[in-house]
């Protein structure tokens, strides 16, 4: 087994460990050590599941407030997750389905079923290695029978083949003899949210010597999985089924000094998948590979796509090995979750790394992660919009279903582009995600020069969203616009008056729309006219554009330097939080009824300090430190995608003390066994977050948004001895280096993918 090496090579800077097993953090395990290639993704369930914790209880989750909710399955939640396989809850409208459980494997000694619950385990360590995505367990069972065996598992989900899973498990006999029964199988007995979503689970015995399972879900999608198993000794693998399990059943008999080494590989093809051919066909033709390249070549393979991301996205922080884990912790998440082929899917809210949030697309994307992919992989960022292009026809519907013209995108999207979240406040007014988009596909463009990605796509995406905010807007009696009944990025407020980030925000997507339409106008009259013809485009429209750009209402004091976020902010009652707020370890909101939180001065996330860090030309350093300072202590950063911006602006005002410890929450988010952050799943606009974090708070670097050279001002923290990292700019590569005295910059050969 070639894990030996692997085995001592456990790289303190690189791999997330678990060194004891305990029932109060499996969960928290399972999120953290998800594993993924963009296609599929595995939540780091145990291969033999945990005793009492069912997947497949049925029951009814109801339309909640997710931060707050208490969730079902404390111990162990499996979770297969393939971006873009989707099906109706009958209350929660579409969402991602959890597909059948492949890395099933299960060992019996003489009637002993192997549970990390229930059996004597000695030396327990479960690692996952950050630079190529393999999952490591091992230790020692001590059977009821006398026989001892060293169990090695290893697992990784292909990076180089997305449709191919292997796994591996080296069985050791240490002292005592005995018959170890071995399963490897594939159990769909699974539920999303308590609900079945298969209509139809067909399982087989190909020809061909493997076993399959395959779904069809009520989304219509079909889902064939099917695997191999090889092993060192001869074992006379039958393959069987009971339930909706389906699985290779072989049986060996151990000694004192045996080893035994078992490989499985599992090939997962969809019916929606971009290729051509029967699945049985598909599926087999991955499974071959198993067969004819072997697992050495295939882990070669594997490994060295996951070098070459590393090499482009890396951050070297010399002096912290906290901050140096879980910044490494967030890439490999990031660079998991990312649907690189795909622009049909985007990255959910939990990273494909959990249930809570239905697999849905929230502003999560544009504003928390695209930064991270403009500048590490500027293809990925373009697929990234390209989703919401292509998803233009559903938020056409809603902005339809609305009674409006134009696109209005969904607060919770899902494939369709359709608005999925089931509760009223957030789809009816967190209206801010449409003008989102449009500040982001201008990022991708400014930060990477790909100006012909506005004259193909992102120009439909600004006319249309344009045509729905001319409609959204109302006129007040000085002849101002304004926008009424809005919820801000501060998702405790539902109904405010002129929500400075989101009026901001779409004035920014008008100035824009027009500014384009006025330059392609007067530099290339043929590709305006294509323009004009493809959407309908009329004058009236373009000075209609302008007129809302120019006069729409942007919430301002002249007697303060604090930035109101919102006209009636001050309307809102003051809070006691300390009287309120017993346990500042837990949310705000569980200390609060829905109704008071609602009509209180009590933020559930960075709102005015989110505005300014997005337009921070708009703002003088001393709003911004007013801001800071008015709204820090009333915001319960109860939201992860809050405590990065206040670190990145601390760190702008060279607070470095608060700054640290902002990042250290953001840190923690994920990977807090206290807290057991992930157990959920991955908070991945977090994981952005801390890029950001890095990039352009503590290196200070400018945002490509607003500036065309690369221009850094760094505030590291004390102990940073010295940060490095890479950056796409422009289609060139280039590397900087800051330690507390200097900075560098310079350029790289390497050619980048256009
Ligand atoms: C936050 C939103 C975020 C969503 C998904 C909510 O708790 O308030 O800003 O988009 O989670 O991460």
């Amino acid at each position: 087994m070639n894990t030996g090496k692997q085995l001592l090579d456990i790289d303190e800077l690189w791999c997330i460990k678990e060194d004891r097993f305990s029932g109060e953090t499996t969960k928290h395990y399972e999120g953290l050590f998800t594993q993924g290639n963009g296609y599929m993704h595995v939540r780091g369930s145990f291969e033999e599941g945990l005793e009492g914790a069912a997947q497949d209880e049925e029951y009814l989750r109801m339309p909640a407030n997710v931060t707050l909710e208490k969730p079902r399955h404390p111990e162990s939640k499996w979770g297969t997750f393939i971006p873009g396989v989707v099906g109706k809850h009958p209350l929660l409208k579409e969402e991602i389905i959890n597909l059948p459980y492949f890395l099933s494997m299960n060992l019996v000694i003489a009637g002993e079923k192997l549970d990390m619950k229930l059996s004597n385990v000695k030396e327990y360590r479960r690692w996952l290695d950050l630079r190529n995505g393999c999952l490591y367990r091992t230790f020692i069972w001590e059977t009821k029978a006398g026989l001892s065996l060293r169990l090695t598992y290893m697992r990784f989900i292909s990076m180089s083949h997305e449709h191919l899973c292997l796994q591996q498990l080296g069985i050791e006999a240490l002292s005592g003899q005995g018959v170890v029964d071995i399963a490897c199988g594939i159990d769909a007995g699974v539920r999303t949210n308590g609900y079945n979503h298969f209509r139809e689970v067909l399982t087989a015995e190909p020809e061909t010597g493997c076993i399959s399972a395959e779904t069809l879900t009520d989304g219509g999608d079909r889902i064939l999985m099917l695997s191999s198993v090889k092993a060192s000794q001869n074992i006379l693998w039958s393959r069987q089924q009971k339930d909706q399990n389906v699985f290779f059943w072989g049986s060996k008999l151990l000694k004192a000094g045996d080893c035994l080494e078992v490989q499985k590989a599992v090939s997962v093809v969809t019916g929606r998948d971009n290729e051509a051919g029967e699945l049985l066909e598909r599926g087999l033709k991955y499974l071959r590979a198993f067969g004819a390249e072997g697992r050495e070549k295939l882990y070669e393979n594997h490994a060295k796509v996951w070098t070459e991301k590393w090499k482009y996205s890396d951050i070297k922080i010399t002096g912290d090995f906290e901050a140096q884990l879980a910044l490494r912790t967030s890439i490999y998440h990031l660079i998991r979750s990312n649907c690189e082929n795909d622009p049909r899917v985007a990255i959910c809210a939990k990273g494909y790394a959990g249930e809570a949030y239905f697999g849905r697309y929230f502003w999560d994307t544009e504003i928390n992660m695209l930064p991270f992919f403009i500048h590490s992989n500027p293809k990925a960022a373009r697929n990234l919009i390209m989703f919401r292009y292509n998803t233009l026809e559903g938020a056409r519907k809603n902005a339809g279903a609305y009674g409006y013209q134009g696109a209005r995108y969904a607060w919770e999207s899902s494939v369709s582009g359709e608005e999925q979240c089931p509760c009223w406040q957030y789809a009816d007014h967190e209206i801010h995600i449409t003008a989102d988009i449009v500040y982001a596909l201008c990022h991708y463009v400014n930060g990477t020069g790909d100006l012909e990605f506005i004259w193909n796509h992102g120009i439909d995406i600004m006319v249309e969203t344009a045509r729905y905010w001319v409609e959204r807007v109302d006129i007040n009696k000085n002849g101002y616009y304004e926008l009424l009944g809005v919820m801000g990025p501060d998702e405790y407020l539902p109904m405010t008056r002129n929500n400075a980030f989101t009026n901001r925000m779409v004035k920014f997507s008008l100035d824009k729309t027009v500014e384009y339409l006025e330059a392609v106008r007067k530099q290339d009259a043929n590709k305006y006219r294509d323009i004009e013809k493809r959407l309908a485009l009329t004058p009236e429209d373009m000075a209609r554009f302008k007129d809302v750009g120019e006069k729409l209402k942007i919430p301002f004091d002249a007697n303060t330097l604090i930035i109101p976020q919102s006209d009636d902010f001050q309307d809102y009652a003051d809070l006691d939080f300390d009287t309120i707020w017993k346990d500042r370890t837990r949310p705000f909101g569980h200390f609060i009824s829905q109704e008071r939180n609602y009509r209180s001065k009590a933020l559930k996330q960075a709102d005015v300090l989110q505005l300014i860090m997005l337009y921070p030309g708009d703002f003088t350093r001393e709003q911004l430190s007013a801001s800071y300072d008015y709204y820090e202590p009333i915001t319960t950063h109860d939201s992860s995608l809050s405590a990065s911006v206040y670190g990145i602006t601390a760190a702008w005002l060279g607070r470095l003390e608060e700054a640290g410890k902002f990042l250290k929450k953001v840190m923690e988010t994920d990977m807090s066994i206290e807290k057991k952050g992930a157990a959920e799943g991955i908070h991945i606009a977090n994981c952005g977050g801390l890029w950001q974090m890095i990039v352009y708070g503590f290196a200070g670097l400018k945002s490509a948004m607003w500036c065309s050279e690369i221009r850094l001002e760094p505030h590291l923290p004390e102990k940073w001895e010295k940060l490095e990292f890479t950056l796409a700019w422009h289609g060139k590569w280039y590397k900087a280096a800051i330690t507390q005295e200097k900075y560098e910059i310079f350029e790289m050969q390497d050619q980048l993918e256009a």
